[in-house]
């Protein structure tokens, strides 16, 4: 599978694909400054949240690369500016804050070693990570087609492919997965005002992927379910809850609440870094507002008259009941999400209850 490096370590720096100026222009940027990656996160260059982990616990290593003294004092300040630096980049994508704390207990774990060897630990725990997403985007892949009805046409929403993790995406990867095994008919892409990553992202990866797709408007969406054009939605997630109520790219639950009402399945594609265990529902999600200009504006130029004021949540919540399955790189959680959810924390997957409730 043709995959986008979106984001690479390049010896001692970070290179990344600059996702704002796509899809007219490949522009990558190269930094060992932790302040450019914790930008590039905050004005989307660098989005979607496994990707946004994967920058964080690189921009720590940058970060880290600057100390000159292993005592405790200057680590502490070090593991606290880059905590405060990265985790108010963006609020909602829960692998973030799973990032930031993988990097902390990483170096915690080796302090008092010498500062070359704590350096190479804080590199090789983020370059484990983004290993590990590669990893799980093909398990995310190979068990989400599995799911998907014969002659697949699928719905998706935002983007969720290689641009948007460590590897070939979540969603995106059961919809490249599937096509690779000829189970894939179309896919429609909502163009997912009001930053376009639908027609700007996904549309621009899936040419390159050569699978056949149309782009829709986001208000087209209960047209072609009503018409017949889809039989399954799949779409990603930037944090899921333990009750199974999902945050996603603003979108989500209208299309979510579209699928039920149309008797058509609705896929949630996560590796398991996006589920919060701490928090028992969505409500307790910290959604994100972005500015009232990308609403009011479209490429620069002013849309809305001057002095409109817009709401611009970035993330809405799709409640469980909505949701078919959760698709995860450790199997596919099943309603009752929450006793689901408590077994993949505690790891206890007899083969009985994972018939039960995984598949
Ligand atoms: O604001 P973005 O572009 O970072 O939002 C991204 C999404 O909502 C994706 O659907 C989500 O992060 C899953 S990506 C694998």
């Amino acid at each position: 599978m043709n995959t986008v490096r979106a984001i690479e370590w390049r010896e001692g720096k970070v290179r990344f694909l600059d996702q704002t100026r796509l899809p007219l222009e490949e522009v990558y940027v190269e930094t060992d400054d932790e302040a450019v990656v914790a930008q590039a996160i905050k004005s989307l260059a660098i989005r979607g949240a496994p990707l946004i982990g994967i920058a964080a616990a690189y921009g720590f290593v940058l970060a880290f690369n600057k100390l000159q003294s292993n005592d405790g004092r200057t680590i502490v300040a070090w593991i606290e500016k880059s905590t405060s630096l990265f985790s108010s980049t963006r609020p909602t994508a829960a692998n973030l804050f799973w990032a930031i704390n993988r990097m902390r207990h990483a170096v915690i774990d080796v302090a008092g070693t010498p500062l070359d060897e704590m350096k190479a630990r804080a590199l090789a725990e983020a370059q484990a990570m983004h290993k590990e997403d590669e990893e799980m985007c093909r398990a995310i892949g190979q068990l989400g087609s599995e799911l998907l009805p014969p002659a697949a046409s699928v719905l998706t929403h935002c983007n969720t492919g290689s641009l948007a993790t460590g590897g070939t995406g979540t969603a995106q990867s059961i919809i490249a997965t599937a096509w690779e095994q000829l189970k894939l008919r179309h896919v429609y892409i909502d163009e997912t005002r009001p930053l376009l990553q639908g027609s700007r992202l996904t549309a621009w990866e899936l040419e390159k992927l050569q699978i056949p797709f149309t782009l829709i408007t986001d208000n087209t969406a209960g047209f072609v379910m009503q018409r017949g054009m889809v039989n399954v939605v799949v779409v990603g997630a930037d944090r899921i809850t333990l009750n199974g109520d999902v945050a996603n790219k603003v979108g989500t639950y209208g299309l979510a609440v579209l699928a039920k009402y149309h008797g058509i399945p609705f896929y949630v594609a996560a590796p398991t870094s996006t589920i919060d265990f701490e928090m028992t529902s969505g409500k307790e999600i910290p959604i994100e507002q972005r500015s009232s200009s990308e609403v009011t504006q479209l490429a620069g130029r002013q849309i809305a008259p001057p002095d409109v004021d817009a709401y611009a949540p970035a993330f809405d919540i799709t409640p469980n009941e909505l949701v078919a399955a959760i698709i995860t790189e450790k199997g596919v959680l099943r309603s009752p999400f929450r006793m689901a959810m408590e077994m993949l924390m505690k790891k206890d997957l007899s083969s009985m209850v994972r018939k039960a409730v995984f598949r």
